[in-house]
Protein backbone atom coordinates (compact mmCIF):
# COMPACT_ATOMS: atom_id res chain seq x y z
CA UNK A 1 0.00 0.00 0.00
CA UNK A 2 1.37 3.61 -0.83
CA UNK A 3 1.89 5.82 2.16
CA UNK A 4 -0.69 8.47 0.94
CA UNK A 5 -4.28 6.47 1.61
CA UNK A 6 -8.24 7.98 1.23
CA UNK A 7 -10.19 6.56 3.47
CA UNK A 8 -13.79 6.34 2.93
CA UNK A 9 -16.98 4.68 4.97
CA UNK A 10 -18.22 2.27 2.51
CA UNK A 11 -16.63 -0.58 0.89
CA UNK A 12 -18.22 0.00 -2.22
CA UNK A 13 -17.05 3.56 -1.90
CA UNK A 14 -13.28 2.52 -2.77
CA UNK A 15 -14.16 2.07 -6.71
CA UNK A 16 -16.33 4.54 -6.98
CA UNK A 17 -13.19 7.03 -5.64
CA UNK A 18 -10.73 5.16 -7.60
CA UNK A 19 -13.39 5.54 -10.75
CA UNK A 20 -11.02 8.38 -11.92
CA UNK A 21 -7.78 6.33 -11.27
CA UNK A 22 -5.74 4.06 -13.94
CA UNK A 23 -4.08 0.50 -12.91
CA UNK A 24 -6.92 0.28 -10.20
CA UNK A 25 -5.98 -3.35 -8.17
CA UNK A 26 -8.33 -4.63 -5.57
CA UNK A 27 -5.72 -5.68 -3.14
CA UNK A 28 -7.44 -6.64 0.16
CA UNK A 29 -10.79 -7.43 0.82
CA UNK A 30 -12.45 -8.51 4.53
CA UNK A 31 -15.39 -7.45 6.30
CA UNK A 32 -15.66 -3.50 6.15
CA UNK A 33 -12.23 -3.38 5.07
CA UNK A 34 -11.67 -3.14 1.04
CA UNK A 35 -8.49 -1.90 -0.39
CA UNK A 36 -7.47 -0.36 -3.97
CA UNK A 37 -4.29 1.20 -5.16
CA UNK A 38 -4.67 2.55 -8.22
CA UNK A 39 -2.86 6.01 -9.91
CA UNK A 40 -4.63 9.54 -10.01
CA UNK A 41 -3.03 11.88 -12.44
CA UNK A 42 0.29 9.38 -11.90
CA UNK A 43 0.43 9.56 -8.45
CA UNK A 44 0.30 6.58 -6.25
CA UNK A 45 -2.50 6.24 -4.00
CA UNK A 46 -4.87 3.60 -2.04
CA UNK A 47 -8.17 3.80 -0.91
CA UNK A 48 -9.20 1.80 2.33
CA UNK A 49 -12.70 1.53 3.81
CA UNK A 50 -12.73 1.90 7.10
CA UNK A 51 -16.42 0.95 8.39
CA UNK A 52 -18.56 2.96 10.31
CA UNK A 53 -17.22 4.60 13.40
CA UNK A 54 -14.33 4.82 15.80
CA UNK A 55 -13.61 0.84 16.23
CA UNK A 56 -13.22 0.07 13.23
CA UNK A 57 -11.40 2.96 12.23
CA UNK A 58 -8.87 2.44 14.62
CA UNK A 59 -8.27 -1.22 13.46
CA UNK A 60 -8.46 0.26 9.59
CA UNK A 61 -5.41 3.02 10.80
CA UNK A 62 -3.43 1.02 12.91
CA UNK A 63 -2.35 -1.55 10.20
CA UNK A 64 -2.21 1.02 7.64
CA UNK A 65 -0.15 2.83 9.89
CA UNK A 66 2.86 -0.77 10.41
CA UNK A 67 2.62 -0.47 6.42
CA UNK A 68 4.42 2.48 6.20
CA UNK A 69 1.52 4.53 5.97
CA UNK A 70 1.96 8.69 6.72
CA UNK A 71 -1.00 10.23 5.61
CA UNK A 72 -4.80 9.60 5.67
CA UNK A 73 -7.76 11.73 4.10
CA UNK A 74 -11.16 10.86 5.54
CA UNK A 75 -14.04 10.84 2.83
CA UNK A 76 -17.58 11.10 4.06
CA UNK A 77 -20.53 12.47 4.66
CA UNK A 78 -22.27 14.53 7.46
CA UNK A 79 -25.45 15.84 8.57
CA UNK A 80 -25.17 19.87 9.06
CA UNK A 81 -26.48 22.61 11.58
CA UNK A 82 -25.81 25.63 10.32
CA UNK A 83 -27.28 26.96 7.41
CA UNK A 84 -24.59 28.26 5.24
CA UNK A 85 -23.90 24.89 3.98
CA UNK A 86 -26.23 23.77 0.93
CA UNK A 87 -26.63 20.02 0.48
CA UNK A 88 -23.33 18.89 -2.18
CA UNK A 89 -21.37 21.49 0.00
CA UNK A 90 -17.68 20.13 0.76
CA UNK A 91 -16.87 20.78 4.88
CA UNK A 92 -13.12 20.21 5.90
CA UNK A 93 -13.32 19.99 9.50
CA UNK A 94 -10.09 21.69 11.26
CA UNK A 95 -11.36 19.88 14.40
CA UNK A 96 -13.47 17.80 15.92
CA UNK A 97 -15.29 16.94 19.06
CA UNK A 98 -14.65 13.97 20.63
CA UNK A 99 -17.69 11.32 21.18
CA UNK A 100 -16.76 9.45 19.27
CA UNK A 101 -15.66 7.11 22.27
CA UNK A 102 -12.36 4.88 20.14
CA UNK A 103 -10.06 8.00 21.15
CA UNK A 104 -11.17 8.04 24.55
CA UNK A 105 -9.53 4.68 25.21
CA UNK A 106 -6.35 6.04 23.75
CA UNK A 107 -5.97 9.46 25.64
CA UNK A 108 -7.53 11.92 28.38
CA UNK A 109 -10.90 13.75 26.49
CA UNK A 110 -9.17 17.14 27.10
CA UNK A 111 -6.82 15.90 24.13
CA UNK A 112 -7.88 17.91 20.80
CA UNK A 113 -8.53 16.12 17.95
CA UNK A 114 -7.01 18.30 15.11
CA UNK A 115 -6.54 18.02 11.42
CA UNK A 116 -2.89 18.24 10.16
CA UNK A 117 -3.04 21.50 8.72
CA UNK A 118 -0.92 20.80 5.82
CA UNK A 119 -3.73 18.11 4.72
CA UNK A 120 -6.36 20.96 5.34
CA UNK A 121 -4.33 23.28 3.01
CA UNK A 122 -4.19 20.90 0.14
CA UNK A 123 -8.01 19.73 0.58
CA UNK A 124 -8.75 23.74 0.28
CA UNK A 125 -6.43 24.09 -2.74
CA UNK A 126 -8.09 20.99 -4.41
CA UNK A 127 -11.44 22.32 -3.83
CA UNK A 128 -10.12 25.91 -5.69
CA UNK A 129 -8.69 23.96 -8.31
CA UNK A 130 -11.75 21.62 -8.89
CA UNK A 131 -14.15 25.01 -8.65
CA UNK A 132 -15.92 23.13 -5.49
CA UNK A 133 -17.77 24.75 -2.84
CA UNK A 134 -16.53 24.08 0.25
CA UNK A 135 -15.71 25.94 3.86
CA UNK A 136 -14.05 24.76 7.46
CA UNK A 137 -15.84 23.18 9.94
CA UNK A 138 -16.10 22.48 13.12
CA UNK A 139 -16.86 18.93 13.55
CA UNK A 140 -18.82 16.68 15.95
CA UNK A 141 -18.08 12.75 16.09
CA UNK A 142 -20.56 11.04 17.51
CA UNK A 143 -20.56 6.94 18.35
CA UNK A 144 -24.08 6.97 17.53
CA UNK A 145 -26.37 8.25 14.68
CA UNK A 146 -29.68 8.03 15.76
CA UNK A 147 -30.07 9.05 19.80
CA UNK A 148 -26.43 10.84 19.72
CA UNK A 149 -27.47 13.21 16.66
CA UNK A 150 -31.14 13.53 18.02
CA UNK A 151 -30.33 17.10 18.35
CA UNK A 152 -28.22 20.43 17.69
CA UNK A 153 -25.30 20.77 20.70
CA UNK A 154 -27.16 23.56 21.86
CA UNK A 155 -30.08 25.64 20.89
CA UNK A 156 -28.64 28.83 19.30
CA UNK A 157 -25.52 27.04 18.38
CA UNK A 158 -22.95 28.94 20.37
CA UNK A 159 -20.75 26.31 20.30
CA UNK A 160 -19.77 27.01 16.75
CA UNK A 161 -20.26 23.40 15.69
CA UNK A 162 -21.19 23.31 11.56
CA UNK A 163 -21.72 19.48 10.69
CA UNK A 164 -22.24 15.66 12.86
CA UNK A 165 -20.83 12.59 11.78
CA UNK A 166 -19.46 9.54 13.08
CA UNK A 167 -15.81 8.81 12.36
CA UNK A 168 -13.19 12.10 11.90
CA UNK A 169 -12.76 12.74 15.73
CA UNK A 170 -11.69 9.08 16.02
CA UNK A 171 -9.53 9.34 13.38
CA UNK A 172 -7.68 12.33 13.65
CA UNK A 173 -6.81 11.13 17.18
CA UNK A 174 -5.53 7.91 16.86
CA UNK A 175 -3.91 8.69 13.27
CA UNK A 176 -2.01 11.81 15.14
CA UNK A 177 -0.73 9.35 17.76
CA UNK A 178 0.24 6.93 15.22
CA UNK A 179 2.41 9.86 13.94
CA UNK A 180 0.05 10.31 10.45
CA UNK A 181 -1.10 13.33 9.09
CA UNK A 182 -4.63 13.44 9.13
CA UNK A 183 -7.53 15.23 7.52
CA UNK A 184 -10.82 14.93 6.16
CA UNK A 185 -13.56 16.40 3.71
CA UNK A 186 -17.22 15.33 3.84
CA UNK A 187 -20.01 16.32 1.83
CA UNK A 188 -23.29 17.18 3.09
CA UNK A 189 -26.24 15.25 2.46
CA UNK A 190 -28.72 16.78 4.69
CA UNK A 191 -29.16 20.50 6.65
CA UNK A 192 -31.13 19.79 9.58
CA UNK A 193 -31.85 23.71 10.26
CA UNK A 194 -32.95 23.90 6.40
CA UNK A 195 -35.10 20.81 6.38
CA UNK A 196 -32.88 19.72 3.10
CA UNK A 197 -32.01 15.65 2.48
CA UNK A 198 -29.97 14.72 -0.34
CA UNK A 199 -26.33 14.43 -1.49
CA UNK A 200 -26.60 16.88 -4.59
CA UNK A 201 -23.27 15.28 -6.60
CA UNK A 202 -21.09 15.79 -3.03
CA UNK A 203 -19.98 12.44 -2.54
CA UNK A 204 -18.32 12.49 -5.97
CA UNK A 205 -16.71 15.83 -5.07
CA UNK A 206 -15.91 14.91 -1.96
CA UNK A 207 -13.69 12.18 -3.49
CA UNK A 208 -12.16 14.07 -6.43
CA UNK A 209 -10.64 16.94 -3.92
CA UNK A 210 -9.98 14.11 -1.84
CA UNK A 211 -7.14 12.41 -4.41
CA UNK A 212 -6.15 15.72 -5.87
CA UNK A 213 -5.44 16.88 -2.61
CA UNK A 214 -3.30 13.71 -2.16
CA UNK A 215 -1.50 14.81 -5.25
CA UNK A 216 -0.98 18.38 -3.89
CA UNK A 217 0.54 17.06 -0.67
CA UNK A 218 2.97 14.68 -2.71
CA UNK A 219 4.36 17.47 -4.68
CA UNK A 220 4.73 19.86 -1.51
CA UNK A 221 6.75 16.66 0.02
CA UNK A 222 8.90 15.92 -3.19
CA UNK A 223 9.86 20.27 -3.03
CA UNK A 224 9.51 21.11 0.12
CA UNK A 225 7.55 23.72 -0.46
CA UNK A 226 3.97 25.08 -0.22
CA UNK A 227 2.66 26.50 -2.74
CA UNK A 228 -1.41 27.75 -2.31
CA UNK A 229 -3.51 29.98 -4.33
CA UNK A 230 -6.51 30.65 -2.56
CA UNK A 231 -8.90 32.94 -3.46
CA UNK A 232 -10.63 34.64 0.13
CA UNK A 233 -13.42 36.30 -1.46
CA UNK A 234 -14.98 33.78 -2.82
N1 LIG B 1 -23.54 10.84 8.68
C1 LIG B 1 -23.96 10.98 9.95
O1 LIG B 1 -23.39 10.40 10.88
N2 LIG B 1 -25.05 11.78 10.18
C2 LIG B 1 -25.73 12.43 9.21
O2 LIG B 1 -26.71 13.12 9.48
C3 LIG B 1 -25.26 12.26 7.89
C4 LIG B 1 -24.16 11.47 7.65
Amino acid sequence: VPPYVILPGAPERTLKIAKTWEDVKEVASYREYKTVTGKYKGVELACTSTGIGGPSSEICLHELNTLGVHTCIRVGTTGCIVPEFDLGDLIIPVAAYRKDGTSATYIEPEFPAFANTYVVMALMQACERLGFRYGLGLDYTVGSFYIGQGRPLNEDGKAGVTNIEMETSGQLVVGYLHGMRMGAILSVISNRVLDRWGDNGGEEKACLAAAEAMKILMEWDKSGKVQMDINLNR
